[in-house]
């Protein structure tokens, strides 16, 4: 049961943010494994340290990544919670038995997806935010070359975008394996494999990090880069010359998830993290770290910079299944043999 010292309680009630510094190790320890933008990671736990003493260690990295680390210290688990990433491979963290059932008394403050997320999942993880697929291209250089603005998935794979495309590595990134999974569910695994064969031939890298060819996309460094549309936005609203596009065909998305590892050596303070994140104040901060996906508890604002989901065409995402284990390791050995090893 998650204690709630007095020392929060007085805490929490004067507001996060006008907190005197705590004794460093007032309240214990925390190793966070964090898989959202370093920029959102670093004020999240700064305001948990404030809120309840609890010293933290954070480690960032992109999904799949995490997913791999957890599963290499299974016998001797150095994290204690894994907090954001796309909810794929944390359903298969659930399914590998690498995490642990958690119920957290916030869980009704939820939007529903979040709280099927942890249905979905006998409670080993948790929805904390939504966002959609899609891409964004740099309106300068598109001008420069004359090219016509890209609207759908089938644009990506035209001659005029040979080397022009930049999409993450879906072994590591989340963000590449929802689209991964969501072609397949969109066209079917057949033709969406001959997509992304085509595809290959017009990336000009697969970066390790799934939000990273936004930022090459705001730099001028790629024509388009694929990733969730809150990171394209991040890039516009930092004033960069870009332009999102969610895909004609339709397009999948994420449920960003949160998860206790199993074996956690902190195991309290990684439920009194897991309540506080669920919590609209700690959600909140997202906003403010400039990432724009649409929070899980209801009570937090969704930032009017947030792609909101009615104005893109949607499919009905199959989490249970694109998230287990032997469909995804099954695509991404496919993507791995198929395309990845492909010649361009
Ligand atoms: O923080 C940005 C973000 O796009 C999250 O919405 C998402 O869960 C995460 O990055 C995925 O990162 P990656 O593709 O590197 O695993």
């Amino acid at each position: 049961m998650s204690r709630r010292p007095l020392l929060l309680a007085l805490l929490t009630a004067g507001g996060v943010t006008a907190l005197a510094p705590l004794p460093a190790n007032a309240q214990g320890s925390l190793v966070v494994y964090c898989s959202v933008q370093e920029e959102w990671c670093r004020p999240m736990m700064a305001a948990f340290e404030r809120a309840t003493g609890i010293r933290v260690a954070m480690t960032r990295k992109s999904s799949g990544e995490t997913l791999t680390q957890i599963r290499a210290e299974a016998s001797n688990p150095r994290g204690d919670i894994w907090w954001g990433g796309t909810g794929d491979p944390h359903i298969q963290a659930a399914e590998e038995n690498l995490t642990i059932e958690y119920r957290s008394p916030r869980l009704a403050e939820l939007h529903p997806w979040a709280v099927r997320q942890a249905e979905q999942t006998g409670f080993r993880t948790v929805g904390i935010y939504a966002g959609a697929l899609g891409y964004s291209y740099n309106t300068r250089e598109l001008a420069r070359r004359g090219i016509a603005a890209p609207r759908c998935w089938a644009d990506l794979i035209k001659p005029e975008f040979r080397g022009e495309v930049q999409v993450a590595d879906p072994n590591t990134s989340g963000t590449a394996y929802t689209m991964l999974a969501t072609l397949v569910q969109l066209k079917g695994e057949e033709p969406a494999f001959a997509f992304l064969r085509a595809l290959h031939r017009n990336v000009n890298q697969y970066t390790r990090s799934g939000a990273a060819p936004a930022r090459a996309a705001a730099t001028g460094e790629t024509l388009v880069g694929i990733t969730f549309l809150h990171d394209a936005v991040t890039q516009k609203v930092g004033g960069a010359p870009v332009e999102l596009v969610a895909p004609c065909e339709g397009t999948g998305y994420e449920i960003g998830s949160m998860s206790i590892i199993r074996g956690a050596r902190n195991l309290e303070q990684a439920k009194r993290f897991y309540d506080w994140a669920l919590s609209a104040e700690a959600q909140a901060i997202g906003a403010e770290a400039k990432s724009y996906q649409l929070p899980s508890n209801r009570a937090t604002p969704i930032p009017p910079e947030a792609p909101r989901f009615e104005n893109v065409r949607l499919i009905d995402y199959d989490f249970a299944r694109w998230g287990s284990a032997q469909e995804r390791t099954r695509l991404l050995d496919r993507w791995q043999r198929e395309v990845r090893a492909a010649a361009r």
